[in-house]
């Protein structure tokens, strides 16, 4: 059975039309869009639901399978925008990571034509919604990372430091020190998780342009602070 967990990637990619058996989400990502929410999806065939469901052996009923009815309604409410929000999302990452590259700084995104799985994706995505809303930057250090993000932060308010993802502001995270620090140092490489990765999740709050010019001061008072 191949489960197949599409958090990341609503919208642009359909892993049941691509063969997968079962597909599960955070719902608390990008598809509430709110950060406000906390709920999952797990979408796969009726028997297998039901088995999950089962009164006495059941991990979903021993874990609690229903939603609160009122976080399910919001969600319902959000599902129609999905589609506009991952295109914008998209959109900007796609932008940015661009232009990041053209700055100088290693960037790691499936957008962009010298990612290895660049054509994989493509041939794999839905038609118009872009390459996902996740780019990272490689700053080499754990503490040059660290001070960029400080800055987008706190001097030019482009993003927000945290660990989440699929939020309408931008949040940003160390990967190696935070979302993968159980990983040993071999696994880490293994999966390109150096020290200095910061993994963005881009929003869409302002103008692309306002957002870009605060991205670009943090940038220069970044590099004055290591110079
Ligand atoms: C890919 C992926 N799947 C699932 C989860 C779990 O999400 P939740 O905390 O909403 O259960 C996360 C959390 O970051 C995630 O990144």
């Amino acid at each position: 059975m191949v489960v197949v967990d599409n958090t990341f990637s609503p919208m642009v990619l359909s892993p049941a039309r691509l063969g997968a058996d079962v597909v599960v989400h955070s719902m608390s990502k990008f598809i509430s869009g709110g950060a406000d929410v906390i709920a999952g999806a797990v979408c796969g065939p009726e028997s297998l639901l039901n088995s999950m469901m089962d009164l006495h052996q059941g991990s979903l009923m021993l874990l609690g399978p229903t939603m609160n009815a009122k976080v399910a309604f919001e969600l319902s409410e959000r599902i129609p925008h999905l589609g506009l929000r991952m295109k914008e999302h998209c959109l900007r990452a796609m932008e940015y990571a661009t232009r990041m590259k053209k700055m100088g700084l290693r960037v790691v995104y499936p957008g962009l034509e010298d990612h290895p799985q660049h054509h994989l994706l493509k041939s794999m995505a839905n038609k118009g919604y872009g390459f996902g809303g996740l780019l990272c930057v490689d700053m080499e250090s754990e503490e040059k990372a660290n001070r960029l993000m400080h800055h987008l932060q706190n001097s030019s308010q482009f993003g927000l430091i945290a660990v989440s993802l699929g939020y309408y502001e931008t949040l940003m995270s160390c990967s190696g020190s935070t979302t993968s620090s159980e990983l040993n140092s071999e696994e880490k490489a293994l999966a390109g998780i150096s020290p200095g990765l910061v993994r963005m999740s881009i929003g869409y709050t302002g103008t692309l342009e306002q957002k870009w010019s605060q991205f670009e001061r943090a940038i220069s008072r970044t590099m004055d602070s290591i110079l």
